[in-house]
């Protein structure tokens, strides 16, 4: 039997809180009276987060023609949206690096940030309107596993390595060891940092989306998609083919055929490799 998220709560414990830098972040913008500058005053209190900011402002993922050298200008030219992606992504950034170890950490980040392009790319091609939810939800799909990671070191770890010599599925051998798994942890996770509903729903579904609530489903399905594709790349831990019967339910949800679905692909490789350079950079 499934446990409830309650008991979800009480076997795993506190989960770790979103910075509060973050969550001041998130509340700006999504407050409709709120400006630039409100947003650039919270910002900038936080001088690792002001640095990335500027980096990633310049950095090829959004094409910036002119150097950007001040928060103002990035906050001008990305939007508050993207730069509540980029807020994100630092947050989970710090957690993905506490949650593993060694070259486990480094492929589950890839892995993550990889996600999130190709999300925002078939979000793009697909005509999805929330392109920056795409990403965040590529981004946050596979966080559960870092707050395993943190909870249970050893034994997480032992797993993950299992999953990486190719001797199982990651789902079945969490529920085996835990009675839970990641997709499950990582929808506490985002729903304790108050993320949207239809991100914890994309997070809980992303290996089934068709599970998902209707009006989440297509979100959940980029999702599923992209982290296929990561895996297809050979970027992260595990083996796409665990992941078809995740991706018919997606192309069903999303009307795809195979070819339809190839060519749509051929064009998310094509983001991946040029923005590459924010894996690298982030
Ligand atoms: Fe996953
Ligand atoms: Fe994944």
């Amino acid at each position: 039997m499934p446990i409830t998220p309650q008991e979800l709560i009480a076997n795993l414990g506190d989960l770790p809180p979103l910075p509060q830098v973050a969550s001041q972040v998130l509340r700006v913008s999504a407050d409709p009276d709120a400006n630039a500058e409100d947003l650039r005053k919270v910002i900038a209190m936080d001088q690792a987060l002001t640095s990335q900011i500027l980096k990633i402002s310049n950095s090829a993922m959004f094409g910036m023609v002119r150097e950007v050298t001040t928060l103002t200008q990035a906050i001008m030219t990305l939007g508050f949206s993207t730069i509540k992606s980029v807020v994100i992504a630092s947050s989970a950034k710090n957690l993905y690096h506490r949650g593993t170890v060694g070259l486990q950490e480094r492929l589950i980040w890839e892995h993550a940030l990889v996600s999130a392009i190709a999300s925002r790319a078939f979000a793009k091609s697909l005509r999805f309107a929330r392109v920056e939810e795409a990403f965040i939800g590529g981004l946050m799909h596979d966080i559960g596993k870092s707050v395993l990671g943190v909870k249970f070191p050893e034994r997480y770890g032992t797993l993950l390595r299992t999953v990486y010599n190719e001797q199982g599925g990651c789902l079945q051998l969490e529920l085996d060891t835990f009675g839970f798994d990641h997709a499950m942890v990582g929808e506490a996770l985002v729903s304790r940092w108050n993320l949207a509903s239809s991100l914890q729903s994309a997070v809980r579904w992303h290996h089934d989306p068709l599970h998902a609530p209707e009006e989440h489903q297509e979100l959940a399905a980029i999702v599923a998609l992209s982290n296929q594709l990561a895996l297809e790349e050979k970027i992260g831990i595990g083996d796409p083919r665990h992941l078809e019967d995740a991706s018919s339910q997606a192309m069903e949800i999303l009307k795809l055929s195979s070819e339809a679905l190839a060519g749509i692909k051929e064009g998310v490789r094509a983001a991946i490799e040029q923005d590459k350079s924010m894996v690298a950079e982030f």
